[in-house]
């Protein structure tokens, strides 16, 4: 039933080989995240796994910025291991009864359909809570007691009890760490309660560094040529620095691009590569025709700069 991989092999890091992690044997599961490439960072894969491997009653807790890479880390270290996925994006409305489950008319008869948490309960999969600060902080305290082991009771389906299978694992995505956003740019961010954040452990997910950044650029949209990508990283990184939700201070942006962006950026540049300028046409419909006209200016006057002779000739 269960598989050990080799950390090495399935990660495409520098390992021993004698590491290895514990999985699912049966690969046809249709819960099972489907594999794409991702460039794994070791920090963040080791927290990962070493949290898989034994939770110690605590959940997973992913923050960092839009885009950074925190949902898809989750759903490609459970591809490679086999390990199914409920994935679930919170919001203002949902309610801890919409994961447990509701009563359904199936064929003319009422039958409890269980939602994604009985089903990562009882089955042993990971559940994953997306954008969790945006949902209300009193629908979650139900969940700290699974969290610690205790049974699911479903009260609406004759008191059923659901003990957690040894392999159920919780994990949150935000991007706050749950105390609420600070830069006010995140629409509909929530503080949580601390005692749910408690039995979390955090780990942080910012934007890569250039040369790894480069590496899942090459990856996702190899027809960009390495002297390109390498510019593109460069603009990148630079309205990271001046969005104002940044780390360094206030800043005059209030768009960023996020590395979902800017491979995006890299996919559309392909697309239209036979635009007079197919890397600006490409950066408007990436990102900066949802940007102030004035912020639209600042960041092509950035590229421009960075890409000097090749900004209007690529
Ligand atoms: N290390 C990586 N290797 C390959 N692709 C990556 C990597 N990091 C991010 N990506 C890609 O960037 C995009 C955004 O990633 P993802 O959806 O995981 O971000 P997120 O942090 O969950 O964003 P949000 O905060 O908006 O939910 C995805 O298409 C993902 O495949
Ligand atoms: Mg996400």
């Amino acid at each position: 039933m269960y598989q050990a991989f080799s950390i090495a092999q399935v990660f495409g890091i520098p390992a021993p080989a004698r590491m290895t992690v514990e999985g699912f044997a049966d690969d046809s599961y249709p819960k099972i995240p489907v594999q794409r490439d991702y460039v794994f960072r070791k920090e963040p894969l080791r927290d990962v796994l070493a949290f898989l491997g034994n939770p110690h009653g605590d959940g997973l807790y992913v923050t960092g910025p839009t885009g950074s890479g925190k949902t898809s880390l989750i759903m490609q270290i459970a591809a490679r291991l086999n390990w199914p996925v409920h994935a679930v994006t919170c919001h203002g409305r949902l309610e801890l009864g919409d994961l447990i489950g509701q009563f359904t008319l199936v064929e003319g008869t009422m039958i409890f359909v269980h939602g994604p948490l009985s089903q990562s309960v009882r089955d042993g999969h990971v559940l994953i809570l997306n954008e969790i600060d945006l949902m209300d902080p009193s629908e979650l305290a139900g969940l700290n007691d699974i969290l610690e082991g205790q049974p699911l009771v479903i009260p609406q389906n004759g008191g059923e009890v659901i003990r957690p299978h040894p392999k159920f694992r919780l994990v949150a995505t935000g991007n706050s760490a749950g105390g609420g956003d600070p830069s006010g740019l995140y629409q509909g961010v929530l503080r949580q309660n601390l005692a749910l954040l408690d039995r979390f452990r955090l780990i942080e997910i910012g934007y890569p560094e250039p040369e790894l950044e480069d590496a899942v650029l090459a990856k996702t949209v190899p027809a960009i040529p390495a002297a390109i990508r390498e510019k593109m990283i460069r603009v990148a990184n630079e309205v990271r620095k001046l969005f104002v939700g940044g780390d360094e201070g206030p800043g005059m942006l209030s768009v960023t691009m996020s590395t979902r962006g800017l491979l995006r950026w890299a996919a559309l540049t392909v697309a239209f590569k036979g635009a007079p300028n197919a890397l600006e046409y490409a950066l408007d419909r990436a990102l900066t025709l949802r940007a102030e006209p004035e912020q639209r200016l600042a960041i092509h006057r950035i590229a421009a700069d960075v890409f000097g002779d090749d900004w209007r000739g690529a």
